[in-house]
């Protein structure tokens, strides 16, 4: 992998207070970077973020275009993680319009004024739907099955239009199931992860929605924080999409095998109903293209990152959710 070195550099993090968000900022501090943070708190929280790293914390929203300007003509480079999640985005696809197409938009918008060295968008492994081949690769048709998959959409193919049109040198990280510390049980990606530790924990029959065979490919919090901030530094990611993953697949049923060997007792589900965001039934990313490229690869197992989040949970406790 390429060091990770923000000496003296400032990285603007929308949705820095956000789960993914809010790692990627202790991360870049840590390796010596300042960071401004610009999040809306929808479903973000300052308790995410580390109390023992210096930030600059601003309270609004990427649909601010003023506000966006400002804060990246003060910025070497911008992470663009703010969006509504799809559980936001079904109940209203408005909402998800203005903040997760506009605010992508916004800050295409003021790089061409600005001219950060780079833009990494967080776009999702929900483009590509039920896929014809796995693993999937990055130029597998996307099948667009909810308004936030569109959305997510959108804003990619804006930054290839910006990186053609305008030379915005914005790259694009596509990520599939993400989970570990900070991850808050209401959240949708890998919810089940974090809801599954919490009912275990409380002595709660965890729920699993359908047969429970439905697969992902779960991705350590680190690892791919690592692999936007690859994107962010090397040369080699501009005007480029990368899956973020592991290639390896793993079911519903998996993660509850996984999380008895951890508690050291068997674990009885009850299976409920399917919802309607529920509507993929396998995924697992090809990952080839960011490992040749950026020379990133995952470092964390599965089991690993499991037992590390429970450690947490078991710490923290978050109550939301
Ligand atoms: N977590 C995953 O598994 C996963 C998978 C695919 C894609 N993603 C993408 O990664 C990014 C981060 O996801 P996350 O899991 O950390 O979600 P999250 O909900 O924890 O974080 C999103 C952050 O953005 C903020 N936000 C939302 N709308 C905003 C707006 N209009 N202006 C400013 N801030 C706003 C929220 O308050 C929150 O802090 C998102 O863009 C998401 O689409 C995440």
């Amino acid at each position: 992998m390429i060091p990770i070195d923000f000496t003296d550099k400032t990285v603007l993090v929308t949705g820095g207070a956000g789960f993914v968000g809010s790692n990627v900022v202790s991360r870049i501090v840590r390796t010596g970077g300042r960071v401004i943070v610009l999040d809306d708190l929808f479903t973000g929280s300052l308790d995410n973020i580390d109390s023992d790293i210096p930030y600059e914390f601003v309270e609004g929203s990427v649909s601010d275009y003023e506000l966006v300007r400002g804060l990246m003509a003060r910025s070497d480079f911008v992470a663009h993680l703010a969006a509504r999640n799809i559980i936001i985005s079904t109940r209203n696809p408005i909402e998800d319009y203005r903040s997760n197409i506009g605010g992508t938009l916004n800050i295409l918008m003021a790089a061409r004024e600005t001219k950060p060295n780079r833009i990494v968008y967080t776009s999702s492994a929900s483009i590509y739907g039920n896929p014809r081949i796995l693993p999937i690769m990055e130029d597998e048709t996307p099948l667009t099955f909810s308004p936030y998959s569109v959305s997510k959409l959108a804003g990619e193919n804006y930054c290839y239009a910006f990186y053609e049109t305008f030379y915005v040198p914005a790259a694009v990280v596509r990520y599939s199931n993400i989970f570990g510390p900070k991850q808050n049980p209401a959240n949708p990606y890998c919810g089940v992860i974090s809801k599954f530790i919490r009912a275990i924990d409380r002595g709660e029959t965890p729920q699993i929605h359908g047969d429970g065979h439905q697969t992902r490919d779960f991705t350590y919090v680190d690892d791919a924080v690592d692999a936007t901030l690859s994107a962010l530094l090397s040369p080699r990611a501009e005007g480029m999409v990368f899956n973020i993953g592991t290639g390896t697949e793993t079911s519903i049923l998996d993660i509850v095998r996984t999380l008895s060997e951890i508690f050291g007792r068997e674990l009885v589900c009850e299976h409920i109903d399917r919802r309607d965001i529920d509507n993929i039934r396998r995924r697992v990313l090809n990952i080839e293209r960011i490992r040749t490229r950026l020379r990133w690869q995952p470092q964390v197992t599965f089991r690993e990152g499991l037992r590390r989040t429970v450690e947490w949970y078991r710490t923290i406790k978050p109550e939301a959710g």
